[in-house]
C-alpha cells in the first residue's frame, strides 16, 4: 500500500471508530455512566494518561468526571467523581477560558504557557497529587444550538512508544469530531436525569423527606454500592457499567410510589400507628404499578426497586405477596427472603436506610456515624445482604464522599 492510501484507510477506520463509539453512547441512559463512556473512548483516542469532564451548571463550571490511569485503580470505584469543585466561567483559568470562548486550546506543556494567554495553569491538583500534567487539549461540549454544556479536558497524549507528547492534528481533529457528537448524548444524560428528578420532585411535593438531594444520593450509593458488589463478584467491568447506567436511576425512583399516599399520613408530624403505618406500607405497590408495563430495561429495574426497597434478607419485610380486595392492597405477613429479592433492591434497602438514619426527621435527630455503622454491622445477615454491607464497607470513603457532594 502506498503512503496515501494507508493514511486514507487509517483516517477511514478512526471516523468509523467515533461512529461506532456514537453508537454505543446513544445506548446509555444516565449522564454518569455517558461521561465515564465519553471520557474514556476520548482518551483511547489519544492514548492519553488522563481526563475530566466539567458541565456548566448555573452558570458555572461543576466537576463532574475524572479518569487518570496513574492515580486511580483502573475500573474500581472513585471517590473523587463526586468531588464538589466548581470553577467560575472567565478566562483565569484553562476550563473557563474554554467555557466562556466556546474555543479549543491545544497546551504542549502546561508549565510552559504562552505569555499571550490570559488564563494560567492551576498546579494545585498536581502538587496534591503528584501527577505530572504536560500536554494538554481542551474541548468545549456544544450542542447542535452551539448552546456550551461543559468543558473536556484530555491530558497527556502519549505516542505509540509510551512517550508523552502534545496533541498532534490528526488526533485533534478525532477528538474534537467526537466531542460534538458527544455533546447530544451529554444533553440527553441531563435530561433524563432531570425528568427523574421532577418526578421525585411531585412526591417531595408530598413528603418533605423525600428531597431531591436524598434520592441523588440513594442512586449515587446504590450504583457505587452494586459496583463494589459485582467486582467482588469477578462480574466484567463492561457488563457492571451496563447494568450502573441504569440502577442510578431506578434506584433514584424507590418511593416514587409515595405520590399515592394520603398527606395525613405522609405529613404526620410524628411516628405512625399500626393502621397508618399499613397504609404507608403500600408505597412499593403503587410505585410497581406505575411501571406494570415495563417493556424497557430501566423500567423494569425501576418497577423492583419501588417495589422490593422495604424486603429484607431475613424475610421481615414488606409487602411480600400481595392481593386487592375492596379496591385495597393487602400485604402478606412474609416477606420476600434472601436472594428471592433482587440484588439491586437489596442494595438500594441498604442505601435507603443508610440515608435515613443520617438525615433530621420529624420524629428524630440526625444519628452519627457511629450508631448508623453500628447498626448496619448489626443487621449483615438481618435486614440486609452480608455481601452487600461488606462491598458497602469497602468503598465507606465513596459513600462519604456522595454524601458531601449531594448535602
Ligand atoms: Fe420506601
Ligand atoms: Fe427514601
Amino acid at each position: 500500500m502506498n503512503n496515501v492510501s494507508s493514511t486514507h484507510s487509517k483516517s477511514r477506520d478512526a471516523l468509523e471508530k467515533v461512529l461506532k463509539i456514537t453508537g454505543e453512547l446513544n445506548k446509555l441512559n444516565d449522564i454518569d455512566t455517558i461521561l465515564d463512556k465519553i471520557l474514556e473512548e476520548a482518551r483511547k483516542l489519544a492514548r492519553a494518561e488522563a481526563g475530566s469532564i466539567f458541565l456548566v451548571e448555573k452558570n458555572k463550571l461543576k466537576f463532574r468526571y475524572v479518569q487518570n490511569e496513574l492515580l486511580y485503580q483502573k475500573d474500581s470505584n472513585n471517590k473523587d467523581i463526586y468531588s464538589d469543585l466548581t470553577i467560575p466561567i472567565n478566562t483565569d483559568s484553562i476550563v473557563g477560558y474554554s467555557a466562556k470562548t466556546g474555543k479549543t486550546l491545544i497546551i504542549d506543556d502546561a508549565y510552559n504557557l504562552d505569555d499571550s494567554h490570559p488564563f494560567t495553569f492551576n498546579s494545585s491538583f498536581d502538587k496534591k497529587s503528584g501527577f505530572r500534567t504536560c500536554s494538554i487539549m481542551t474541548v468545549p461540549l456544544k450542542t447542535h444550538q452551539n448552546r456550551i454544556v461543559g468543558v473536556m479536558q484530555i491530558i497527556n497524549s502519549k505516542n505509540p512508544d509510551g512517550i508523552i507528547m502534545p496533541f498532534n492534528q490528526e488526533i485533534q481533529n478525532y477528538i474534537s469530531f467526537f466531542a460534538s457528537h458527544a455533546s447530544l448524548a451529554i444533553e440527553r444524560g441531563i435530561m433524563t436525569r432531570e425528568i427523574i428528578l421532577r418526578m421525585m420532585k411531585m412526591a417531595e411535593l408530598r413528603d418533605p423527606n423525600e428531597t431531591g438531594t436524598h434520592v441523588q444520593r440513594v442512586g449515587a450509593y446504590t450504583a457505587e454500592i452494586y459496583h463494589r458488589w459485582a467486582l467482588n463478584k469477578g462480574k466484567k467491568i463492561e457488563e457492571i457499567k451496563k447494568r450502573k447506567d441504569i440502577i442510578r436511576l431506578s434506584a433514584m425512583l424507590h418511593d416514587v410510589g409515595k405520590v399515592g399516599i394520603a398527606d395525613a399520613i405522609l405529613k404526620k408530624p410524628g411516628r405512625l400507628n399500626e393502621q397508618e403505618y399499613n397504609i404507608m406500607k403500600q408505597h412499593t405497590i403503587f410505585g410497581w404499578q406505575l411501571f406494570e408495563n415495563a417493556t424497557s430495561e430501566l423500567d423494569m429495574l425501576s418497577r423492583d426497586i419501588a417495589l422490593l426497597h422495604h424486603e429484607k434478607w431475613n424475610g421481615k419485610g414488606y409487602p411480600g405477596s400481595f392481593h386487592k380486595e375492596n379496591g385495597l392492597f393487602h400485604c402478606m405477613e412474609k416477606g420476600k427472603l434472601g436472594e428471592e429479592i433482587p440484588i439491586e433492591a437489596r442494595i438500594c434497602a441498604l442505601a435507603d436506610v443508610f440515608d435515613a438514619l443520617g438525615s433530621k426527621r420529624v420524629y428524630k435527630e440526625k444519628w452519627p456515624d457511629s450508631k448508623i455503622l453500628k447498626i448496619i454491622k448489626e443487621e449483615r445477615g438481618n435486614h440486609f445482604d452480608p455481601d452487600v454491607v461488606d462491598a458497602f464497607f469497602q468503598i465507606l470513603d465513596v459513600i462519604k464522599a456522595i454524601r458531601k457532594r449531594y448535602n
